[in-house]
């Protein structure tokens, strides 16, 4: 099987205290894999050094076929233009309209067809349940919808893998649910999945498999 993610022996620091040590897991095409562990224990710092935010100061880390130890600053967009990244606080540029937000990740990887934006932008956003509301600003939004359009917007430009940190950490059920769902579905047509998050609940709903970060250490279940 191809694979997504690759770490080994991995040592994962934030400023020179060292958060998570022995990290060691791969991750193949099509998985849905929860990332576990408590407040404070190293998830969004993991997630970090798989988006190339963070420096790998010992270990070895392949993402979508690209070394992160040798990835040269000049070429971290063509890693991004396969990763789609979501966030707890969705990160929606707040002076422009759901469609704008869009159109800037498409822009932002090449794509100059007026035409062919529109297409993908008003698929993605039927596909996430926010059919009619592009001209919406994000501040007119439900949370739940403006995760909706964080979930449109990493999943436009068709990426091998969606990383995802606490996506429903600020939702309500019903919302946290439709967001699950959309993840879930991704990852049925073959988009890779790594999902941090540190409730419970929601992964005895939505079961997967689950690595767990813990005491400085990585566990695999
Ligand atoms: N920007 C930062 N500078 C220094 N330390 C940080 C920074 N961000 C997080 N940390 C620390 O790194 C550890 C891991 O944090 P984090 O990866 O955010 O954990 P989690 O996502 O599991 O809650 C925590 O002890 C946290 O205080
Ligand atoms: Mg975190």
């Amino acid at each position: 099987m191809k694979k997504i993610i690759e770490i080994k022996d991995l040592s994962v620091y934030r400023k020179n205290i060292k958060v998570l040590s022995d990290v060691n897991f791969a991750v193949e095409k099509g998985e849905f894999i929860y990332l576990t562990g408590k407040v404070g224990s190293g998830k969004s710092s993991l997630l970090k050094i798989i988006y190339a935010d963070e420096e790998i100061r010992t270990g070895q880390v392949s993402v979508v076929g690209f070394n992160l130890v040798k990835i040269k600053q000049k070429e971290i967009h063509l890693l991004r233009r396969k990763l789609g990244i979501v966030f707890q606080d969705y990160k929606l540029l707040t002076d422009r309209t759901v469609y704008d937000n869009l159109k800037f990740v498409l822009e932002a990887s090449g794509e100059r067809s007026k035409s062919l934006i529109k297409e993908k932008i008003l698929k993605i956003l039927n596909i996430v349940g926010l059919k009619g509301k592009e001209d919406r600003m994000p501040f007119e939004l439900s949370g739940g919808e403006q995760q909706s359009v964080g979930i449109a917007r990493a999943m436009i430009n068709d990426p091998e893998l969606i990383l995802a940190d606490e996506p429903t950490g600020n939702l309500d059920e019903k919302s946290s649910d439709n967001i699950m769902d959309l993840l879930i579905q991704a990852s049925k047509k073959g988009t890779t999945i790594l999902m941090a998050t540190h409730d419970f609940n929601l992964i005895k709903k939505f079961p997967a498999k689950v690595f767990n970060v813990e005491e400085n250490n990585f566990i695999m279940k």
